[in-house]
């Protein structure tokens, strides 16, 4: 078998078989195929597109090119969350405590920031003393203990996809469907758990930019789960605006201790409540209506901010600053940002607010860049809402005057003020079983 005859027939349009595909996906991992065969292999798989049977396979394939996770010695049902990336996404961070706080055990992986989305690694790493490398069995001891531990994807975590990522980053072949599905089962399945609650995002901030297109996304992730004997729900959810107001490593952790105290934005509260449901719909097989009265007293009680306190310790860090979240931001400067005109929150490109809070110093462009922890933006506007002159927008959170200059530019054009109110819309567009 040779790499060229595999690229051939899939630029012809072929469907390939599955010892094709592990002849490619092992060769690459293992240096016998060069970067340039792959590359125009994902080329060809970009234009001719690969079937369900070839993206589970291909599923398959990368999922088994390295580590995967054995969570057998935990009790129960494991269920884990993805999110398929956007701007201002803390619901991790909301839900690892809220689930396990009603029973679920939660053993997750998570990955860092890079471009305009933020990682929830660097979030949990901007509360001081949190460590979020560990051993297989201390994460596993700890789920057993406390219910939940989050830690940092492992070098030998489906290496395949890490490989054939960096590829598509440069070859402009992140943007296509099997290989999303692909890249993103592979490591949920690698990671263990028995179930999946899948957000996929759709706007201006999110790789689907439709509900068409996050609709095929999530049937076909589902469908990967159920070949795989796992169960999975897709929610398609708004990133046509940031999610919530605030956005930054120490804001998003703020904003996250602001749900589990029963305040915070009500978008935020609505995804929170939706995922964290199905999730326990899930753990504790009962129907979502309970599952949404466990969830409510969780965050009504306290009971759920405690268990993010505890696990926060767990992990080596300071809960002291959950108890006063402000003290995060400590010394870091602040710019309000005010319209000078009249009108409505027509729009916001979400993909710009993100590179907005990159160049602030929030995000990293380049995978070893450094992240400011304590920069970032509050909105006090979102879409829909009406602005008078002299009204605060936002407010940005910086260190350096020359990034907040950068960044100002980015976010003034980011920011669509009109006559005309938009209708406001749903959070959940859809749910895929
Ligand atoms: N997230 C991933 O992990 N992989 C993709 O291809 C896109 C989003």
């Amino acid at each position: 078998m040779r790499a060229y005859e595999i690229i051939q027939k899939k630029r012809d349009g072929h469907k390939l078989s599955e010892i094709e595909i592990k002849f490619l996906v092992d060769g690459f991992v293992n240096g016998s195929v060069p970067d340039y065969q792959m590359a125009a292999f994902l080329m060809a798989v970009f234009f001719r597109h690969m079937d369900d049977e070839e993206t589970f396979t291909l599923t398959n394939v990368m999922k088994n090119s390295g580590d995967i996770m054995d969570l057998s010695a935990i009790e129960g049902v494991k269920v884990d969350k993805h999110s398929t990336g956007g701007v201002g996404d803390k619901t991790t961070l909301i839900l690892a405590p809220l689930v396990s706080s009603c029973g679920v055990k939660v053993a997750k992986l998570s990955g860092r920031g890079l471009g305009h989305t933020g990682g929830t690694i660097d979030k949990l790493e901007s509360i001081p003393g949190f460590k979020t490398s560990m051993k297989r069995d201390q994460w596993i001891e700890q789920v057993n203990k406390i219910g939940v531990a989050i830690a940092g994807q492992t070098a030998n975590l489906v290496p395949a996809d890490k490989k054939i990522y960096a590829l598509r980053d440069v070859t402009a072949t992140v943007d296509e469907i099997s290989l999303i599905a692909s890249s993103i089962m592979s490591k949920k399945l690698a990671g263990g758990s028995d179930a999946f609650v899948l957000d996929v995002k759709v706007g201006s901030g999110a790789f689907m930019k439709s509900i068409e297109e996050a609709s095929r996304l999530s049937k076909i992730m589902v469908s990967i789960a159920k070949l795989a004997g796992r169960k999975a729900t897709a929610m398609i959810t708004d990133m046509d605006q940031p999610l919530g107001c605030k956005i930054g490593n120490s804001l998003e952790v703020i904003e996250a201790v602001e749900i589990l105290k029963n305040k915070g934005p009500s978008d935020l509260m609505e995804l929170t409540v939706a995922l964290a449901s199905k999730m326990i719909e899930y753990g504790l097989s009962i129907d979502n209506e309970e599952a949404v009265v466990k969830v409510r007293d969780s965050i009504e009680s306290g009971k759920a901010l405690g268990k993010f306190e505890e696990f926060v310790e767990f992990q080596g860090g300071d809960s002291s600053f959950l108890k006063d979240p402000e003290k995060l931001l400590h010394g870091v400067k602040i710019y309000s940002l005010k319209s000078d005109v009249n009108g409505y929150m027509e729009g916001m490109n979400t993909e710009k607010i993100g590179i907005a809070a990159m160049i602030l110093g929030a995000g990293r462009s380049k995978k070893d860049d450094e992240i400011d922890f304590s920069v970032g933006f509050d909105f006090s506007k979102k879409k829909g809402d009406s602005i008078s002159v002299g009204e605060e927008i936002l407010k940005v959170y910086y260190n350096d005057t020359n990034k907040l200059e950068a960044s100002l530019e980015f976010l003034n054009e980011s920011l669509i003020i009109g006559d005309s109110q938009p209708e406001k819309t749903t959070m959940i567009f859809d749910i895929i079983q």
